[in-house]
Protein backbone atom coordinates (compact mmCIF):
# COMPACT_ATOMS: atom_id res chain seq x y z
CA UNK A 1 0.00 0.00 0.00
CA UNK A 2 2.47 2.63 1.15
CA UNK A 3 4.62 1.92 -2.46
CA UNK A 4 1.42 3.28 -4.37
CA UNK A 5 0.98 6.90 -5.41
CA UNK A 6 -2.37 6.23 -6.78
CA UNK A 7 -5.40 3.88 -8.01
CA UNK A 8 -3.76 2.39 -10.71
CA UNK A 9 -0.76 1.43 -8.85
CA UNK A 10 -2.89 -0.11 -6.49
CA UNK A 11 -4.62 -2.03 -9.62
CA UNK A 12 -1.10 -3.28 -11.00
CA UNK A 13 -0.10 -4.87 -7.48
CA UNK A 14 -3.98 -6.45 -7.39
CA UNK A 15 -3.50 -7.53 -10.67
CA UNK A 16 0.30 -9.62 -9.81
CA UNK A 17 -0.84 -10.84 -6.06
CA UNK A 18 -4.73 -11.92 -6.91
CA UNK A 19 -6.10 -14.97 -8.85
CA UNK A 20 -7.09 -13.93 -12.16
CA UNK A 21 -11.21 -14.65 -11.98
CA UNK A 22 -11.14 -12.90 -8.59
CA UNK A 23 -9.40 -10.25 -10.11
CA UNK A 24 -11.77 -9.84 -12.78
CA UNK A 25 -14.85 -10.12 -10.44
CA UNK A 26 -13.07 -6.77 -8.74
CA UNK A 27 -11.94 -5.09 -11.91
CA UNK A 28 -14.42 -6.05 -14.75
CA UNK A 29 -17.61 -4.94 -15.85
CA UNK A 30 -20.27 -6.19 -17.70
CA UNK A 31 -20.30 -6.91 -21.76
CA UNK A 32 -18.15 -4.45 -23.56
CA UNK A 33 -17.75 -2.36 -19.86
CA UNK A 34 -19.08 0.48 -21.83
CA UNK A 35 -20.41 1.88 -19.00
CA UNK A 36 -17.30 1.63 -16.45
CA UNK A 37 -15.54 3.20 -19.11
CA UNK A 38 -18.48 6.20 -19.30
CA UNK A 39 -18.03 6.41 -15.29
CA UNK A 40 -13.96 6.67 -15.70
CA UNK A 41 -14.38 9.14 -17.84
CA UNK A 42 -16.52 10.99 -15.96
CA UNK A 43 -14.05 11.01 -12.75
CA UNK A 44 -11.43 11.80 -15.03
CA UNK A 45 -13.34 15.39 -16.07
CA UNK A 46 -13.78 16.08 -12.07
CA UNK A 47 -10.85 18.47 -10.89
CA UNK A 48 -10.73 20.37 -7.47
CA UNK A 49 -11.12 23.88 -7.86
CA UNK A 50 -7.92 25.65 -5.89
CA UNK A 51 -8.46 27.96 -3.52
CA UNK A 52 -5.10 29.99 -2.89
CA UNK A 53 -3.56 31.94 -0.92
CA UNK A 54 -6.49 31.13 2.01
CA UNK A 55 -6.19 30.23 5.28
CA UNK A 56 -5.80 26.62 5.37
CA UNK A 57 -4.87 25.97 9.00
CA UNK A 58 -8.53 24.33 9.18
CA UNK A 59 -9.42 22.20 6.45
CA UNK A 60 -12.82 20.28 7.85
CA UNK A 61 -14.37 17.76 5.70
CA UNK A 62 -16.86 16.75 7.92
CA UNK A 63 -20.73 16.72 6.69
CA UNK A 64 -23.69 15.98 7.65
CA UNK A 65 -25.41 12.66 5.83
CA UNK A 66 -28.59 11.72 6.83
CA UNK A 67 -28.59 13.27 10.20
CA UNK A 68 -25.23 12.26 11.40
CA UNK A 69 -22.05 13.58 11.16
CA UNK A 70 -19.45 11.87 9.17
CA UNK A 71 -15.78 12.48 8.35
CA UNK A 72 -15.90 13.28 5.07
CA UNK A 73 -18.29 12.70 2.25
CA UNK A 74 -17.62 9.09 1.43
CA UNK A 75 -20.14 6.30 2.10
CA UNK A 76 -17.96 2.55 1.38
CA UNK A 77 -20.09 1.10 -1.33
CA UNK A 78 -21.64 -2.59 -0.93
CA UNK A 79 -19.54 -5.31 -2.50
CA UNK A 80 -20.30 -8.62 -3.32
CA UNK A 81 -17.92 -11.58 -2.00
CA UNK A 82 -15.49 -9.22 -0.65
CA UNK A 83 -13.63 -12.28 1.34
CA UNK A 84 -12.95 -13.69 -1.58
CA UNK A 85 -10.68 -10.82 -2.06
CA UNK A 86 -9.39 -11.27 1.37
CA UNK A 87 -9.36 -13.17 4.34
CA UNK A 88 -10.20 -9.66 6.22
CA UNK A 89 -13.52 -9.78 3.94
CA UNK A 90 -15.87 -7.40 5.02
CA UNK A 91 -14.88 -6.86 8.62
CA UNK A 92 -11.49 -5.43 7.37
CA UNK A 93 -13.33 -2.98 5.46
CA UNK A 94 -15.70 -1.95 7.78
CA UNK A 95 -13.01 -1.47 10.45
CA UNK A 96 -11.45 0.64 8.30
CA UNK A 97 -14.60 2.53 7.48
CA UNK A 98 -15.00 2.76 11.51
CA UNK A 99 -11.01 4.24 11.22
CA UNK A 100 -12.20 6.69 8.55
CA UNK A 101 -15.53 8.10 10.08
CA UNK A 102 -17.67 6.78 7.51
CA UNK A 103 -20.69 4.57 6.76
CA UNK A 104 -19.72 0.94 5.60
CA UNK A 105 -22.70 -0.69 3.75
CA UNK A 106 -22.81 -4.68 4.42
CA UNK A 107 -23.92 -6.27 0.63
CA UNK A 108 -27.01 -8.74 0.45
CA UNK A 109 -24.37 -10.69 -1.12
CA UNK A 110 -21.77 -10.23 2.03
CA UNK A 111 -19.57 -13.86 3.00
CA UNK A 112 -19.36 -12.18 6.48
CA UNK A 113 -22.70 -11.72 8.68
CA UNK A 114 -24.30 -8.45 9.45
CA UNK A 115 -23.77 -9.71 13.39
CA UNK A 116 -20.48 -10.04 12.20
CA UNK A 117 -19.89 -7.32 10.83
CA UNK A 118 -21.20 -5.17 13.89
CA UNK A 119 -18.94 -7.12 16.01
CA UNK A 120 -16.18 -6.24 13.77
CA UNK A 121 -16.52 -2.47 13.88
CA UNK A 122 -19.13 -1.58 16.97
CA UNK A 123 -18.50 1.98 16.94
CA UNK A 124 -18.84 2.09 13.06
CA UNK A 125 -21.85 3.22 11.20
CA UNK A 126 -22.65 0.70 9.28
CA UNK A 127 -25.20 0.06 6.78
CA UNK A 128 -27.31 -2.57 5.06
CA UNK A 129 -27.76 -2.83 1.44
CA UNK A 130 -30.37 -5.21 -0.37
CA UNK A 131 -31.28 -6.82 -3.23
CA UNK A 132 -34.86 -6.98 -3.41
CA UNK A 133 -36.11 -11.16 -4.53
CA UNK A 134 -39.33 -12.65 -5.25
CA UNK A 135 -39.21 -13.94 -2.44
CA UNK A 136 -40.49 -11.63 0.53
CA UNK A 137 -39.96 -13.54 3.89
CA UNK A 138 -35.74 -14.02 2.22
CA UNK A 139 -36.08 -10.05 2.51
CA UNK A 140 -37.55 -9.72 5.42
CA UNK A 141 -35.38 -12.15 7.29
CA UNK A 142 -32.37 -10.53 5.57
CA UNK A 143 -33.39 -6.99 6.52
CA UNK A 144 -34.13 -8.51 10.62
CA UNK A 145 -30.83 -9.48 11.14
CA UNK A 146 -29.37 -6.24 9.68
CA UNK A 147 -31.43 -4.73 11.61
CA UNK A 148 -31.11 -6.86 14.80
CA UNK A 149 -27.17 -6.00 14.16
CA UNK A 150 -27.97 -2.37 14.62
CA UNK A 151 -27.78 -2.01 10.74
CA UNK A 152 -30.39 1.61 10.90
CA UNK A 153 -29.51 2.37 6.79
CA UNK A 154 -30.62 0.56 4.36
CA UNK A 155 -29.53 0.60 0.53
CA UNK A 156 -31.61 -0.89 -2.30
CA UNK A 157 -30.46 -1.22 -5.26
CA UNK A 158 -33.01 -1.29 -7.86
CA UNK A 159 -30.80 -1.46 -11.43
CA UNK A 160 -30.19 -4.99 -11.38
CA UNK A 161 -33.10 -6.35 -13.02
CA UNK A 162 -31.33 -8.62 -14.91
CA UNK A 163 -27.29 -9.50 -14.59
CA UNK A 164 -25.20 -8.32 -17.54
CA UNK A 165 -22.76 -10.91 -18.68
CA UNK A 166 -19.93 -10.85 -17.35
CA UNK A 167 -21.35 -10.25 -14.54
CA UNK A 168 -22.64 -13.81 -13.13
CA UNK A 169 -21.86 -13.45 -9.68
CA UNK A 170 -23.55 -10.30 -8.96
CA UNK A 171 -27.37 -11.91 -9.59
CA UNK A 172 -30.24 -11.48 -7.07
CA UNK A 173 -30.99 -14.79 -6.53
C1 LIG B 1 -16.43 -5.95 -6.96
C2 LIG B 1 -17.73 -5.21 -6.85
C3 LIG B 1 -18.78 -5.78 -6.18
C4 LIG B 1 -19.98 -5.10 -6.03
N1 LIG B 1 -20.99 -5.69 -5.34
C5 LIG B 1 -22.14 -5.01 -5.15
C6 LIG B 1 -23.17 -5.58 -4.37
O1 LIG B 1 -23.05 -6.69 -3.85
N2 LIG B 1 -24.30 -4.86 -4.20
C7 LIG B 1 -24.47 -3.62 -4.76
O2 LIG B 1 -25.53 -3.01 -4.57
N3 LIG B 1 -23.50 -3.04 -5.49
C8 LIG B 1 -22.35 -3.72 -5.69
N4 LIG B 1 -21.35 -3.13 -6.43
C9 LIG B 1 -21.53 -1.77 -6.93
C10 LIG B 1 -20.85 -0.78 -6.01
O3 LIG B 1 -21.47 -0.78 -4.74
C11 LIG B 1 -20.93 0.66 -6.58
O4 LIG B 1 -22.24 1.10 -6.61
C12 LIG B 1 -20.40 0.74 -7.97
O5 LIG B 1 -19.15 0.08 -8.03
C13 LIG B 1 -20.27 2.20 -8.44
O6 LIG B 1 -19.37 2.89 -7.66
P1 LIG B 1 -17.88 3.20 -8.19
O7 LIG B 1 -18.07 4.05 -9.40
O8 LIG B 1 -17.23 3.91 -7.04
O9 LIG B 1 -17.23 1.88 -8.49
C14 LIG B 1 -20.15 -3.81 -6.59
C15 LIG B 1 -19.07 -3.23 -7.27
C16 LIG B 1 -17.89 -3.91 -7.40
C17 LIG B 1 -16.75 -3.24 -8.15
Amino acid sequence: MAVAADVGELRRLARRRTPRMVFDYVDGAAEGERSMARAVRAFDRVEFAPHVLRDVAEAPTSVEVLGRRVAMPVVLAPTGFTRMMHRGGERAVARAAERAGVPYTLSTMGTTTAGDVAAAAPGGWNWFQLYVVRDRARNLERLALAEAAGMDVLVVTVDVPVAGRGCGTCGTA
